[in-house]
């Protein structure tokens, strides 16, 4: 498979939508192929005061969505074979971009959120010239594939507590939590996506997935579901469904989070932030973090052999 082709499509894809935001009167796409199971789900989305309506995003999903996602949602569309990672399977109804924890469904925004801002690293478009409306009428088609949406509700949204200040310390504590989780085994000691488990890892439908490299993009380099910290925040509590990239919600807690948000910055070495201007002020070392006595009372025995105590 050449790249050349996966460029051409994505410019394709681009100029389509491009001409989709100014809404052609509608000339109705010939209806050929297989279609949609029958009739078809009366299923809405909300976002906002936007209600989406999933009959009202049958042709443009024929039109835009269907050559990777297919026409049954199955993720088997005709470009599929050529891409890596593979189009999203919506009968599975699993995501990886959500606010909500793992396991469960995201909110109407998670969906409208990610069709706007698209994946990078992926072929996944970025559709940002269609109306709000539009897109609030495409979460709804795709709520139509899988009977899970009519089972369940959303998930309960992830609390982010408010970001406390970038220092040398928080950023010592990440690289200790970095290395006491074991993120490096799969993004590797610098975050390059080269940890000792990298070349193993599948996903849920069985794809090889490589684990996100940190040091890879330049100074806009942008994650899977964002790029502000609240998001990188977001996605190793949330986890990244349908890989083996977990939910780290049990085993952190919400500052220790903050800390690990502000060491993966640090990993972005071309990326110009807060972190790596704290970092280069700090002598462009970061120090071994000391275990302070006060914090966690779980960990209060291991506090004590450290000495001290109250
Ligand atoms: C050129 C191929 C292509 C087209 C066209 C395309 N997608 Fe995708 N889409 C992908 C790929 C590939 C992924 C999976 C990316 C990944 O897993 O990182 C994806 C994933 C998704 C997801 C899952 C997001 C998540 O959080 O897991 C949604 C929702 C989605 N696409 C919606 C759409 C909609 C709506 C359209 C049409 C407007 C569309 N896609 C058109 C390739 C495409
Ligand atoms: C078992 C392997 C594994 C472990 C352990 C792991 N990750 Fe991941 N991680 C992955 C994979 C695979 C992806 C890519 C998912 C994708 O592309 O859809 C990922 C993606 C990410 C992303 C999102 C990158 C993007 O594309 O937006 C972040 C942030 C992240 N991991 C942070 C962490 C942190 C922090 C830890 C430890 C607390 C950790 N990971 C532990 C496998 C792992």
């Amino acid at each position: 498979m050449n790249k050349h082709m996966q460029f051409r499509m994505g410019f394709l894809y681009l100029a389509l939508a491009a001409l989709c935001a100014f809404p052609v009167a509608a000339q109705d796409a010939p209806d050929v192929g297989p279609h949609p199971p029958q009739p078809m789900k009366p299923m809405e989305s909300h976002i906002g005061k936007v209600t989406g309506h999933a009959k009202d995003a049958k042709m443009n999903y024929r039109r835009y969505c269907a050559g990777c996602h297919g026409d049954q949602g199955d993720g088997n569309g005709e470009n599929a074979v050529w891409l890596d990672p593979k189009p999203r399977d919506f009968t599975m109804a699993t995501f990886k971009c959500r606010s909500t924890v793992t396991g469960t469904l995201p909110t109407d925004e998670d969906l409208f959120d990610t069709i706007g801002r698209g994946l990078t690293n992926s072929n996944m478009p970025i559709w940002n010239t269609f109306s709000d409306q539009q897109r609030a009428d495409f979460v709804a088609y795709i709520k139509t594939f899988s009977p899970r949406w009519e089972k369940e509700k959303a998930g309960d949204p992830i609390k982010i507590p408010a970001e406390p200040p970038v220092t040398i310390e928080s950023i010592s504590h990440g690289k200790a939590l970095f290395t006491k989780l074991e993120c490096w085994k799969c993004h590797g000691p610098q975050g390059k996506g080269d940890g000792p488990s990298a070349a193993t890892l599948t996903d849920s439908k069985d794809q090889p997935i490589r684990p996100y490299n940190f040091a890879g993009g330049g100074d806009d380099s942008r994650l899977k579901c964002g790029s502000t910290n609240s998001e990188v925040y977001k996605i190793f509590i949330t986890g990244v469904d349908g890989t083996p990239m977990p939910s780290f919600a049990d085993v952190i807690q919400p500052n220790d989070a903050w800390d690990l948000v502000h060491f993966l910055r640090t990993l972005q070495v071309t990326r110009h932030s807060k972190e790596n201007d704290v970092l280069k002020a700090a002598g462009g070392k970061i120090p071994a973090y000391v275990e302070k006595q006060s914090e966690a009372p779980a960990s209060q025995s291991e506090n004590k052999a450290a000495g001290g105590g109250n």
